[in-house]
C-alpha cells in the first residue's frame, strides 16, 4: 500500500461530500465513503483506492464498531507503511422537515440529531481509539459545522443544535488531543451556502411552515450558493493548511 492519504468522509453519496471524495481521489488518496446510498461519479485513480459503505448514521455505533475493526485491518495490511495523512471529514447531514419544532414530529428530530451529532460523535471516538497509536500519521478531523450553528434561525432548531453542538464538541476535544502524544488535530468548519440537494429542500419547503423559505430561495436566485466542487476545494484547503486546528470552530470565509 502506497497512498499518502487516507480520508474517510461520511455522506460521500452526493453534495458536499462526493465533491470532497473526488477531489482526495483524484489526489492520488485512498477514500472510504459511508452514505446510505453510493456515488456513482467517484472513481478511484492513482496509487489510491475507494471504498463505499451503504451505510445508515442514524444507527451509529454498529458503524462505529464496524470503522474500528476496518482501521485495525487497514493497519494490518499496511505492514507498517502507513499513510501520512489520515482525513475524517463527518459531512453527512440530514434536515428534519423544515419548520418549528412544535410541529415536527420528534422521530424526525431524532434522527437528524442522531445522523449529524451522536453518529460524528461515536464515529470520532472509534477513529481515535484505533489510530491512537499511529505516531508517524498526522490525524485531522473535521467536522462540517453551518453557519446556522453560530446564528439560531427558526424552523430548523434541531439542525442549529447539531451545528452549535459540533462546534462545542471540536473546542473540547481539540484540548483533549493537544494533551494527548501525537493528538488528532480537530476542526469544525463552516462551508459557505452551497447549491446541493439540501439547499434545494430549504428553498423547496412549505413557507407557511417555514417562513425563512424565502431567504433560501433568494440565495438561490441571486446565485449566492457556490458549487459543491468550488466549495469542497476551500474545505480541504482550509484542513490541509499548516495550521489547521490552530482554531477549532472557523469558516472558509475566513
Ligand atoms: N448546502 C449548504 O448550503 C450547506 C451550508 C452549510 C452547511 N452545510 C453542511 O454541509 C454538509 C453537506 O451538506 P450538503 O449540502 O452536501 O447536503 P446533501 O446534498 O443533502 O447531502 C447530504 C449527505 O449526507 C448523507 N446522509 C444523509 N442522511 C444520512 C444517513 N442517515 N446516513 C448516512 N448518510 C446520510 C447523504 O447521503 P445518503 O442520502 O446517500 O445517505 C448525503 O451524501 C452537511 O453537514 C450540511 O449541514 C451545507
Amino acid at each position: 500500500m502506497t497512498m499518502h492519504t487516507l480520508a474517510i468522509i461520511t455522506g460521500a453519496s452526493r453534495g458536499l461530500g462526493q465533491a470532497m471524495a473526488a477531489q482526495y481521489l483524484a489526489g492520488g488518496g485512498f477514500v472510504l465513503g459511508l452514505s446510505r446510498g453510493q456515488s456513482a461519479g467517484l472513481a478511484a485513480t492513482g496509487p489510491g483506492g475507494l471504498e463505499q459503505w451503504p451505510a445508515d448514521l442514524s444507527d451509529p455505533l454498529p458503524l462505529a464498531e464496524r470503522l474500528a475493526a476496518w482501521l485495525a485491518d487497514f493497519e494490518r495490511r499496511a505492514a507498517g507503511r502507513l499513510p501520512a495523512r489520515v482525513r475524517v471529514i463527518h459531512n453527512a447531514a440530514l434536515l428534519s422537515e423544515p419548520g418549528d419544532t412544535a410541529d415536527t414530529d420528534p422521530a424526525d428530530l431524532a434522527r437528524s440529531l442522531r445522523v449529524g451529532l451522536e453518529a460524528p460523535v461515536a464515529l470520532t471516538a472509534a477513529f481515535l481509539r484505533a489510530t491512537a497509536h499511529w505516531a508517524a500519521a498526522d490525524r485531522r478531523v473535521l467536522f462540517v459545522s453551518s453557519g446556522l450553528g453560530r446564528r439560531a434561525m427558526a424552523g430548523n432548531a434541531a439542525y442549529c443544535a447539531q451545528k452549535a453542538g459540533l462546534d462545542h464538541f471540536a473546542r473540547a476535544l481539540a484540548l483533549e488531543e493537544q494533551a494527548r502524544p501525537h493528538g488528532a488535530r480537530v476542526a469544525s468548519v463552516a462551508p459557505g451556502i452551497i447549491d446541493t440537494d439540501m439547499q434545494r429542500q430549504l428553498r423547496g419547503a412549505d413557507p407557511k411552515r417555514f417562513a425563512a423559505q424565502a431567504t433560501f430561495a433568494g440565495f438561490h436566485g441571486s446565485g449566492a450558493l457556490d458549487s459543491p466542487a468550488s466549495a469542497a476545494a476551500k474545505v480541504i484547503a482550509l484542513l490541509e493548511r499548516d495550521d489547521y486546528g490552530a482554531n477549532p470552530v472557523t469558516d472558509v470565509r475566513g
